[in-house]
């Protein structure tokens, strides 16, 4: 059985029994509580209380999913039989419609008759009454209902009480399907979780909570709801009887492609394929490697597969191959890949470039160490050199050995604390050397970049009304030294094609060096010129309208109100990207981008 076949039978076992398909969301959630989508509930997250909601969003109380799904808590884990960043989430959903008895019913009859499959036991949870949740009988009668035979082992809440995800939100015990692999272990392929509860606090408060002197009791949902969650990957290793998930036809003709000379250790040909997978998606997504939240986890994955691929003396267009290899395979389900094609490899080789250099110095330094590393200086190396604290670790050898990433975890919060107290000094009132509500600098360095930013983001506003029609208008933007961040009117997610033509355009005005000039005129003239303005200002009689005009041919590609600082030529912009498209509140869109 394919793992296509595997993922068609899911949806169309779940579409028979009423579900509503929905397609997978990205792997930048909506919520800015969580850094990426790490399960197949999230983008539900809201019908959960609100299941009326559902009905009308999806004509039905269920839903099914193939959701994207990456996990950064695994990331060290990546190299065995059966770890993965990024994976593939097959989940059904209920939103105040059926509940334990049918959830368990379908999930036993599409692993034992849809798929064939055995099950080994399943889990249910033991109860914990400080937080005021019994034991869970009633999934236990289910289970012997359907098979007196079956073993049932019960757990606690580390093991099967799921939720809730982001700072708040829906939480429950769960019931887990364990199946036998072909190493004669059982493994974990299904979790079924009963959002029974709603806990206004993150899954850590929530355990935290529980050697509370006086723990809060969990509030019971209005209604209660369904949320499973199967990783494809661990199924199609059951599935087809493999002993690794590398095995499977998901990973085995990306494998193929580092297996020939020269020998590579078979835990670094799996982090390459993961970590050069995982990237595919989040670069499609729109994620760009950064030193920051989800840019900086693909700069991580990009970067140790570019040690490897230095350290093993690679072929350079062996992870090209791969990557390529990627989109066609996954092209067909997920078609945002295809799409992305060109901006993911143009992205690949843009990341190795700005690494190839400091990974050689970073590299030498490493090898000559003569002593063991403090977790100070693999910090430095870090910030010196952009190596990710897994690669200090593994070239460093001996002298890494006694390094833990919680110790380097430590320094990089202290240095964060310390960087986060000097900007609030900047920012602190009188710090500002510029500030207009938009635009903040604390120097002229920073007023440079802010100008930059400041013309791209009145390009970016022109490219948008261009790819996404004059529904677009400017909600606001707010302008840093980092980053600028614009906020429009549009009443559905960009696309990553969109967001790809418009960041094309904008870099294209850069390209042919547009000039940038203004005018003083009337309001009423200026309005007249079909000048953009920001309608939630109140603007004086007379205005400053700057206009981005084609030198040559005299077109003209942005017109606004604006009280500047712009830059004289669109030159000096420098490279225009996109780094994140989201929902900034109901039918308003965020978008932050750099100039680089
Ligand atoms: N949210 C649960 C999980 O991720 C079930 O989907 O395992």
């Amino acid at each position: 059985m394919t793992s296509k076949e595997i993922r068609k039978k899911f949806l169309d076992y779940f579409s028979a029994k009423g579900h509503t398909i929905v397609p997978s969301s990205s792997l930048i959630p909506d919520d800015p509580s969580v850094l990426l989508t790490t399960a197949g509930m999230q983008q539900f997250k809201p019908y959960y209380t609100d299941p009326l909601r559902a009905e009308k969003d999806f004509g039905s109380r269920s839903t099914a999913s193939v959701q994207k799904s990456f996990r950064t808590s695994d990331i060290d884990e990546v190299g065995d039989a059966s770890h993965l960043t990024f994976f593939e989430m097959l989940g059904n959903f209920s939103f105040g419609g059926y509940f334990k008895k049918e959830a368990i019913g379908y999930a036993r009859e599409f692993i034992t008759k849809t798929l064939g499959l055995e099950i080994s036991f399943v889990t249910v949870f033991e109860g914990l009454a400080s937080i005021g949740v019994p034991e869970d009988t009633e999934s236990q009668k289910i289970w012997k209902a359907l098979d007196p035979a079956i073993r049932i082992e019960r757990q606690g809440v580390e093991d099967v009480f799921w939720g809730p995800t982001g700072s708040s939100g829906p939480c429950g015990p769960t019931t887990e399907i364990y199946c036998r692999n072909a190493n004669n272990e059982d493994i974990e392929v299904w979790n079924i979780v009963f959002n029974e509860f709603f806990f206004p606090g993150s899954r850590e408060e929530l355990l935290g909570n529980l050697v509370a002197k006086s723990p809060k009791k969990l509030e019971s949902l209005k209604h209660p709801g369904v949320d499973t969650g199967m990783g494809l990957e661990r199924l199609a290793m059951i599935a087809q009887k493999t002993r690794t998930i590398f095995e499977t036809d998901l990973f085995a003709s990306f494998i193929e492609k580092l297996t020939d000379d020269p020998p590579l250790p078979i835990s670094h040909q799996r982090v390459i394929i993961d970590h050069l997978r995982g990237s595919v998606f989040l670069l499609a997504d729109g994620v760009r490697p950064s030193n920051k939240e989800a840019g900086y986890v693909l700069r991580r994955l990009l970067r140790r597969a570019f040690v490897y691929e230095k350290i093993y003396t690679l072929s350079p267009d062996i992870f090209e191959s791969i990557l390529l290899a990627v989109i066609e395979q996954y092209g067909s389900f997920y078609g945002e890949l295809r799409e992305a094609k060109n901006s993911v490899i143009n992205e690949y080789w843009a990341e190795r470039e700005r690494f190839s250099k400091t990974l050689e110095r970073g590299v030498r330094e490493l090898t000559a160490l003569q002593e063991p590393i403090s977790p100070a200086k693999a910090f430095r190396l870090y910030e010196t050199y952009g190596i990710p604290f897994e690669i200090i670790k593994e070239l460093g050898v001996i002298h890494t050995l006694n390094l833990t990433r919680e110790d380097f975890d430590k320094e990089f919060r202290k240095h964060q604390e310390k960087s986060r107290a000097g900007a609030e000094k900047k920012f602190g009132g009188h710090g500002l050397l510029f500030n207009t509500g938009e635009l903040k600098a604390a120097d002229k360095k920073e007023l440079a970049v802010v100008t930059r930013l400041h013309t791209a983001t009145h390009l970016l506003h022109a490219a948008l009304r261009k790819v996404l029609g004059n529904e677009v208008q400017q909600m606001g933007s707010d302008i840093t030294a980092e980053r600028t961040r614009f906020d429009f009117s549009f009443g559905r997610k960009v696309t990553r094609e969109e967001l790809d033509r418009v960041e094309g355009l904008v870099n294209k005005v850069v390209k042919d060096d547009y000039k940038v000039d203004y005018d003083t005129m009337k309001y009423d003239e200026a309005i007249k010129s079909g000048a953009l303005h920001f309608f939630k200002e109140k603007y004086p009689d007379s205005v400053k309208v700057y206009t981005i005009i084609h030198p040559e041919t005299g077109e003209v590609f942005s017109r606004e109100f604006c009280g500047g600082p712009h830059v004289k030529h669109t030159g000096e912009i420098g490279t225009f990207v996109v780094i994140k498209e989201e929902a900034s509140s109901s039918g308003v869109r965020r978008i932050r981008a750099v100039v680089k």
